[in-house]
């Protein structure tokens, strides 16, 4: 029995028990509305009905533990909580503010109804209860902690300056809450919200409810027909209200997507100097060499998990945008919080910015960047390794996701990075995995099996190495050896086809670098090696024509045709040139979206291979199990799973990947998928939760609605 019984024999508290039960349910209310705007992050992100059911836990085992003089129970639940909130990165004062809210609010219930001294007896038997839950919380959570600093793999940098705390010591009131993004509801501020938070007569005075704040929004947006417009006014939204945001761009997924990534991105990043408005993301600059960790320290949330980062200099397939890339990694994350619930104060976008060697950039009097060439060499190595660094010491628990680097520098950073940081390159592994999931599903259309198959890359870069790398992987699980497999795979670049003995190959093309003649053309190279699949990711727009795709006709029944290039003007070939230049008969999918073609009286719905399918599930599945490293093990997971997700209804209409209304669902089977890795190779820092797995990432997702 635990010491609360102990020093208090003079219970159970027949009387106080009552009146707290009869109380409850004020109580909780008043607990919940405290708990909505005491900046609890991650209670936030669970959504009201869950915060709802936790207290209310909470709440009826001190009544219990009062009646029953055993706080057992309760000691056991903190215990739980705390092993369980520690995982998904709750922080220890966040859970323990929970509980001396709940205590404040029943403080308040029995101040009303008890004399001073019964209210003496009365509140020390409920502090004690409660103390005792916050001592053990507190307790867990630094043995938890303890552990996981010992798991560390990267050495930390010593850090002299300020100590991170940017919480409000206080409940954000009045007008600062209204200018909070992650916390503003604006209309839709109850009246007793609004009487409780000082935000009377800052708003105008009718309540609306989320449902019309969407309509309003809507209409706006839809009063728009330029998508770059429609992106500022979503980045807008953004903000000032991000739970609004949020709720727009999950229940519209398929239709703001294009907007909120790419195609518009792209022009979005060409155009960031002439649109910039509000600073969103971190920037990170070759002057700032020794200040990184102080940059990260300036942030104003301090549980980041989820860090994307690009150097800007391979923008999709646009180029050197310099500091303009920064679209990208706000973009990327907005996706992680939509498609797998990741709570936006956990996504940190950076852009490193190394200079630029674009010459327009270079000459713009408004560019944002910094006007200098790109920093390459020891220079560029020493800024980044200072990065990862710097995130170990600051954001310990943050995984990186590489996005945009241009293929010697994403190689490079990956194979440095892969195996002492929690990292991995989306343009690389998260190609590889949507890539190898498209040619998975194409091929259960196609009545073919993966080592009946032989792939022709249009590109050789970090998208089709990628894919080939996993691919391989995956062959190789079915028996195949190493070099078996990489026969399966061909490349066509810019020179022609890569072969063994070409001149400067870099290395990693050399891999598959295969003995045969060369050959000049993409043509030449589809009739001499009779490929199943054709994957282009060059970058080139209009390079699948129709002499192309009729070869890829005449060797297959069914031709897998992937048009991966993006954006859109930058498809290899659109999917009305696909299905037309095969009769029909081209299973087809492409990184930009296209709408659903018309041909010869059906109705074909092109798949779009977008990584959004991939690394929100593997990001999700990552951090929720605290894996310290991200493995390709994890990818072809994720990929499996991806393909094993499309119905047989899909493939019937041609669709290579599962309806992106789905993507939620997809992310916690994915998440799950990787999480399970993650646990069978002891890569993670957390235990095994005991619920299963798929159950737990669909709890932890955040949910937009208010
Ligand atoms: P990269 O720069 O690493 O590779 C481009 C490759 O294309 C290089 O090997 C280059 O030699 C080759 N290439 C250039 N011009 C060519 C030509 N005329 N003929 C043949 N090959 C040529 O770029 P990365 O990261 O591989 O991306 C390539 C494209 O794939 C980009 O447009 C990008 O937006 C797209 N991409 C699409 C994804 C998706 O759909 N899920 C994901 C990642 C990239």
């Amino acid at each position: 029995m635990s010491s609360y019984a102990e020093e208090h024999d003079d219970i159970p508290e027949t009387s106080l028990v009552e009146l707290l039960r009869t109380k409850a349910e004020p109580a909780l209310e008043e607990a919940l509305l405290e708990l909505q705007h005491a900046h609890l992050e991650h209670y936030l992100a669970d959504g009201l009905p869950r915060a709802r059911e936790r207290l209310s836990r909470l709440l009826t085992l001190t009544i219990e533990a009062l009646e029953s003089g055993s706080a057992d129970a309760m000691v056991h639940y903190a215990a739980e909580i705390a092993r369980e909130r520690f995982a998904r990165g709750y922080r220890l004062d966040e859970v323990q503010t929970s509980f001396n809210i709940l205590q404040e609010s029943l403080w308040k219930q029995l101040l009303a109804l008890l004399s001073r001294d019964e209210l003496t007896h009365a509140l020390g038997l409920v502090v004690a209860v409660i103390d005792l839950a916050k001592d053990t919380l507190a307790r867990t959570y630094v043995q938890l902690a303890a552990k996981r600093r010992d798991d560390r793999r990267v050495p930390s940098r010593p850090y002299e300056g300020k100590p991170m705390d940017h919480r409000p010591t206080r409940p954000v009131t009045g007008i600062d809450l209204l200018h909070d993004p992650l916390l503003n509801k604006g209309t839709a501020f109850t009246k007793q919200e609004r009487s409780r938070f000082g935000l009377r007569g800052l708003l105008p005075p009718r309540v609306s409810v989320q449902d019309s704040q969407l309509q309003r929004v809507r209409q706006n947006l839809d009063s728009v027909d330029d998508p770059l417009q429609k992106y500022l006014a979503l980045m807008a939204l953004l903000d000032r209200n991000e739970g609004l945001f949020y709720r727009l761009l999950t229940d519209n997924l398929a239709e703001l997507m294009p907007i909120v990534y790419t195609p518009t991105v792209g022009r979005a990043c060409q155009q960031y100097a002439h649109i910039f408005r509000r600073p969103r993301g971190l920037y990170i600059s070759a002057e700032d060499r020794g200040h990184i960790v102080e940059i990260l320290h300036h942030w104003p949330h301090w549980d980041v998990q989820c860090i994307v980062v690009t150097d800007g200099e391979r923008i999709l397939g646009l180029g050197d945008l310099g500091a303009g890339g920064m679209g990208i990694p706000v973009g990327k994350l907005t996706l992680y919080t939509a498609c797998a619930g990741i709570h936006p104060s956990r996504c940190l976008p950076v852009v490193i910015d190394v200079g630029t060697e674009n010459e327009e950039l270079l000459e713009c009097p408004i560019y944002i960047g910094l006007q200098q060439r790109r920093l390459r060499g020891d220079a560029y190595d020493e800024l980044l390794e200072e990065f990862y660094e710097a995130v170990a010491e600051v954001f310990p628990e943050a995984m990186i996701q590489l996005e945009d680097f241009a293929n010697t520098n994403a190689f490079r950073l990956l194979s440095r990075y892969r195996n002492q940081a929690c990292t991995f390159d989306d343009d690389i592994q998260g190609t590889g995995a949507v890539a190898l999931a498209g040619v998975l599903s194409s091929l259960r259309i196609a009545e073919k099996s993966l080592q009946d198959c032989r792939v022709l890359f249009f590109g050789a870069g970090e998208a089709a190495i990628g894919t080939a790398d996993l691919l391989v992987q995956e062959l190789c699980e079915q028996g195949m050896t190493e070099a078996e497999a990489r026969e399966h795979c061909w490349f066509v670049d810019s020179q022609g086809l890569v072969v063994a003995g070409r001149d400067k190959l870099v290395a990693h093309k050399l891999p598959y670098a295969h003995d045969h003649a060369p050959l000049r053309t993409l043509h030449e190279a589809i009739v001499a090696l009779r490929p199943t699949a054709l994957i282009g990711a060059s970058g080139v727009g209009g390079t699948f024509d129709a002499t192309v795709l009729r070869e890829m006709a005449n060797i297959n029944q069914r031709p897998i045709i992937f048009a991966l290039s993006n954006p859109t003007d930058n498809a290899e070939c659109t999917a009305q040139q696909a299905y037309e230049g095969t009769d029909g008969r081209a299973i087809f999918a492409s990184g930009s979206p296209f709408a659903p073609v018309e041909f010869a009286g059906r109705t074909f719905v092109p798949g779009q291979g977008n990584n959004v399918y991939i690394f929100p599930g593997v990001g999700l599945g990552v951090i929720v199990s605290g894996a310290r490293v991200v493995t390709d093990k994890m990818f072809q997971a994720a990929a499996r799973t991806l393909a094993s997700l499309v119905t047989d209804e899909e493939l019937e209409r041609g669709q290579v990947y599962p309806a992106l209304e789905r993507i939620r669902e997809v992310s916690a089977q994915i998440a799950a998928a990787v999480a399970e890795v993650a646990f069978s190779e002891g890569l993670t820092r957390t235990e095994r939760p005991k619920e299963e797995l798929v159950e737990v990432m669909r709890a932890s997702m955040y949910d937009p609605h208010y």
